[in-house]
């Protein structure tokens, strides 16, 4: 029930979905509302607040892209389309990549920020800058970049979501399901 079959996701590769996905869309919510606070005592806390999860997400992301390399996948149900069979590895590949990418521009950004504030994830331990060129210039790219990054990543998830909720609703097949329990594994579909 760890492990996932050719038909059915396992345990871990569900609970890191969920985990994850919570933690990627609060991070955006977060990130765009603390650079808009007027306090700046505030917007501060929440800086440090994002990095904190940010962090988490990193190592939560590498554990999972390590699962998922050591397991199967379950295949597609058999009533899913030519078209939609190519596009999802493909927009999942894209997911995998900006889980890792957007944290990752993150760390870039403090790293060579002018600032130099240090990162300490939920005041436990100092997570090194990643040794890079400190600069005004640097710190202005990298900015753009996390930001670009960020609003990419969530515009894909938003399909990833209209894609589940399509799968569910009209469609009527396992996929949503089968990503909630490993117990899950049909659906009784409309009656004709
Ligand atoms: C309400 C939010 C979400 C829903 C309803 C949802 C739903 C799903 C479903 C149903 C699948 C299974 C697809 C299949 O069987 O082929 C899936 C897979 C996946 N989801 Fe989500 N998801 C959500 C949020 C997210 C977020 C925020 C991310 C990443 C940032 C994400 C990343 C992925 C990835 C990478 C997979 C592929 C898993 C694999 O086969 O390795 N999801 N999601
Ligand atoms: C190690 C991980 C991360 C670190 C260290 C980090 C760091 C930062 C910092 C320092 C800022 C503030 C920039 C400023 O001073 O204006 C920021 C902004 C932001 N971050 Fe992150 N971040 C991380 C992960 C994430 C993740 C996973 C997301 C979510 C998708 C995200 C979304 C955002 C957004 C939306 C903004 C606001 C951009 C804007 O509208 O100006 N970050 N991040």
């Amino acid at each position: 029930m760890l492990r996932n079959t050719t038909t059915r996701y396992g345990w871990a590769a569900i609970v890191l979905h969920w985990l994850i996905g919570l933690i990627f869309i609060g991070q955006f919510v977060l990130g765009w509302t603390m650079v808009r606070m007027a306090s700046q005592r505030t917007a501060f806390d929440l800086i440090q607040l994002h990095k904190s999860f940010g962090f988490l997400l990193l190592g939560l992301v590498l554990i999972r892209i390590g699962w998922r390399l050591a397991n199967l996948s379950p295949e597609l149900p058999d009533e899913v389309g030519p078209m939609e069979r190519r596009m999802a590895p493909a927009v999942h590949f894209a997911l995998y990549a900006a889980q890792l990418v957007v944290p990752l521009s993150g760390w870039v950004l403090v790293s060579v920020s002018v600032l130099e504030i240090p990162s300490v994830p939920f005041n436990l331990f100092v997570m090194p800058h990643l040794p890079l060129g400190v600069s005004e210039q640097a710190e202005r790219f990298w900015l753009f970049g996390h930001k670009w990054l960020a609003y990419a990543g969530i515009a894909l998830v938003a399909l990833h979501i209209l894609a589940a909720v399509r799968h569910h609703f009209w469609l009527r097949d396992v996929v949503l399901v089968r990503m909630v329990s490993p117990f899950f594994t049909s659906r009784r579909r409309k009656p004709e």
